[in-house]
Parts: structure tokens; sequence; C-alpha cells
């Protein structure tokens, strides 16, 4: 049985930090040609508040990646399963996702992006569980860092289910 224990950041506050990110990147990318690259499926939420909030013209695209193994193995196979539609070469890219725990997807993506020749690649995360963080990534723009706990909600699932909760959640499992 899987039930909400508390709620992390609600409605407003997610609001607030999404127009922080979205003012910053306004600013450093203003005159550039940028594509913002979101994750599926956890990222289609803050990608599309994101993408609202940013004031410079940026275009979109999506990648979605699986991983085989063990998700807390460092060393499990992450492969992309629908990849980009868009060119990037010479293009100011970020990579946005909701959450990053290990790292390791994220990393991944970045190789394979950079591959592409982009100008300019960061990364750009609502949720950071640093405790947990295995692979090395530079997260240009973050929005929270957040303790070892599972949360769902605002495109974030278990199970696939609390994806479309407008506010992130702990939840307490197996009691
Ligand atoms: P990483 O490769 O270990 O960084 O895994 C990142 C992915 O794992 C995220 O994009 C989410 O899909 C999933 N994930 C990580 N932490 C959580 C969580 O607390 N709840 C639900 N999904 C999570
Ligand atoms: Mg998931």
């Amino acid at each position: 049985m899987i039930e909400i224990r508390e709620i992390l950041f609600n409605e407003q506050t997610i609001a607030k930090k999404v127009r922080e990110l979205a003012g910053r990147i306004s600013g450093d990318y203003a005159g550039k040609d940028v594509v913002l690259i979101g994750i599926l499926k956890g990222a289609v939420v803050f990608m599309a508040d994101l993408m609202r909030c940013i004031s410079i013209p940026v275009g979109i695209d999506f990648v979605r990646a699986a991983s085989y193994g063990v998700s807390t193995e460092p060393s499990r196979n992450i492969v992309i399963t629908k990849d980009i539609e868009t060119d990037i070469k010479g293009r100011h890219v970020l990579l946005v996702d909701t959450i990053i725990d290990t790292g390791e997807t994220l990393h991944c993506l970045l190789d394979k992006m950079k591959a592409k020749g982009p100008a300019s690649l960061e990364a750009v995360v609502l949720m950071d569980k640093k405790p947990r963080r295995t692979a090395d990534v530079r997260l240009a723009y973050k929005g929270f860092e957040i303790p070892d706990v599972f949360v769902v909600g605002y495109g974030v699932d278990c199970a696939e289910q609390y994806r479309n909760l407008p506010y992130v959640a702990v939840i307490k499992t197996g009691e």
C-alpha cells in the first residue's frame, strides 16, 4: 500500500522556484539560439511550466531513456528509446529533468547530446537528491536539494501513478 505522507513542495513554492530558474535562464541565454530538451516522462509538467516562464525564444524537444538493471547500481545500462528530432548542432541546449537521483541517467544523456555537437550544453533540474549521487554531473540550474526520500507528483511517478499531482509529496510505502 502506498500513501501520501507529506507535501514537500506545494504549488506556490514550485511556481516561485520555476519563475526564478526561468528568469536566470532568460538572462543567461538572451540573444542565443536555445533548445530545451525534456526527459520523458517525468519532465513534462516541469517543462510546460518552465518554458512558459522563459521570456526569450526557445525551441523544445523531448528524449526518453530506459534503464536496465538495478536502479541503485551506478553501472546500469541506459538506452535512448525516443531520441530528439531537432538538429541541435551549434545550438545552446538545456537538458531538463524534474529530479536527479544517482545522476546516471542525466550523465548518460548529456554524453549522448554532446555527441550531436551543440554550441553549449547544461542541465536544469527542479529537485536534486544529492545524497544518492554517483555520477559527476554539473547542474547549472537547480531548484531544490532534497534528502534521500522517495517523492511523487509534478510529473514524477511511483509505478506510473501520481504524475498528475500538482505538488511534490513524499510517499510512505509498505506500511
Ligand atoms: P538517476 O539516473 O538515478 O538520477 O534517476 C533519475 C530518474 O529516476 C528520475 O528522472 C526519475 O524518473 C527517477 N527517480 C529518482 N528519484 C525518484 C523519486 O524519488 N521518485 C520517483 N522517481 C524517481
Ligand atoms: Mg519513474
